[in-house]
């Protein structure tokens, strides 16, 4: 019999299974769960979108692409970040990718060396620290604090530079907790690195999703930054396209030429459908897009006032589609709160530990859900922490 412990890569076992997973799998057997887990929008992909990939079938526009992307698609991300970060960016440094996720594997891949060292901005996005060490290198974590709004201080980022650093990834609006940097709070940042080889990796995903007048501000539009700058963006949250796996990276060329080799021999390129389908997202769906982040709007408002007044002190998110509560006051860890809300009431949110070890005491809710939805959610778990204090 094979020993499949011997076979298999030490490196590729030691990494655990994403923490959000163990939850929906739960849920999923589960009848008349409400989901607050998903991080994806409660929203179908808008009608023009879907309609413009038919056409491309239609068309017969079913070939391998060029591997960076269609030529029109790349065009229009160059004008989309024209328009609204005054950034530009040449054909030859944009790629586009199988969603933000094959973007950020392919800058980790191209940067980095066994032990090389990544600050990593916690809590996080599930991916960052094991893509990470699927390089051989060793993630670094940067602690945020509700205290601090969860934004990243120059003073923690100065603190765990050593010089093995390679690079340092940030992401705002900040999925699980909702918070954003002003252009102050990136100005700080990029003070530290003047000087410095750090490369930044901005996952900028979640940029479209502001709330309260708050208009996002890129990394790479910071003064002298884009030549140390890996752009990540993505279609996913802004137009409802989680399942059409399309984003983009934009680099520098000497950084862009060597992603573009991983990328070419790891997928050569992204699905030609959901180019078409992306293309016609950035030429006609701004309104769609801004449609559906005044409704998030609604939902966000009502559910951190919901938290509030059950007494899960719930930081005010300014992004994305989150919120990230304090649950320490039950005296249950973030796995227990979520095992116990999920068998006794049915509602599913994610342990805050699942984003790094900082986020223990917290959960995430997502609120890209359907407000009833939400108000049954919230309903549950006000009966729910009644039970526990009984
Ligand atoms: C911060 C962040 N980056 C990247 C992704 C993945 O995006 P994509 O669907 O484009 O791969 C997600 C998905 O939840 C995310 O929250």
């Amino acid at each position: 019999m094979l020993d499949y412990n011997k076979i298999l890569s030490k490196n590729v076992m030691s990494i655990k299974p994403s923490g959000i997973r163990r939850f929906f799998d739960l849920a999923e057997e589960m009848d008349g769960v409400v989901s607050l887990g998903l991080g994806e929008p409660g929203f179908v992909t808008p009608d023009k979108i879907r309609a413009a990939a038919i056409a491309s079938l239609d068309e017969g526009k079913t070939y391998y692409s060029a591997n960076t992307g269609i030529a029109p698609l790349k065009h229009e991300i160059s004008k989309y970040l024209k328009r609204k970060y005054n950034i530009s960016y040449e054909n030859n440094e944009m790629i586009v990718t199988i969603g933000a996720s094959e973007a950020i594997d392919i800058a980790f891949r191209a940067l980095l060396e066994p032990g090389d060292e990544v600050l990593v901005v916690e809590p996080c996005f599930v991916s960052y620290a094991p893509t990470i060490q699927l390089c051989g290198a060793v993630p670094v974590s940067i602690v945020t604090r509700a205290e601090d709004a969860f934004r990243v201080t120059p003073e923690e980022i100065k603190s765990k530079i050593t010089p093995k650093t390679k690079a340092l990834i940030i992401s705002f609006p900040s999925n699980p907790t909702g918070a954003i940097m002003k252009r102050e709070h990136l100005e700080a940042i990029a003070d530290v690195l003047r000087g410095t080889d750090i490369i930044v990796i901005t996952d900028e995903i979640y940029a479209e999703l502001t709330y309260g007048g708050n208009k996002h501000v890129s990394f790479a539009e910071i003064d002298g930054m884009r030549e140390r700058t890996i752009f990540v963006s993505g279609f996913s949250k802004a137009f409802a396209m989680t399942g059409w796996r399309i984003g983009y990276a934009c680099a520098p060329v000497p950084i862009a030429k060597q992603m573009m080799k991983v990328h070419q021999y790891a997928v050569m390129c992204p699905s030609s459908i959901s180019q078409y389908a992306a293309l016609e997202a950035l030429k006609s769906c701004d309104e769609d897009s801004q449609k559906m982040v005044a409704e998030y709007d609604i939902r966000r408002q009502y559910i951190v006032g919901e938290l509030n007044r059950m007494g899960l002190t719930c930081f005010n998110p300014e992004g994305a589609f989150y919120v990230f509560p304090d649950i320490r006051s039950t005296g249950l860890t973030s796995e227990e709160f979520c095992e116990k809300l999920l068998m006794s009431k049915k509602v599913s949110v994610v342990p805050g530990v699942a984003f790094g070890e900082c986020g223990e005491g917290f959960v995430r809710m997502s609120y890209s859900n359907k407000l009833e939805n939400i108000k049954e959610a919230m309903k549950r778990i006000d009966e729910f922490l009644h039970e526990l204090k009984a």
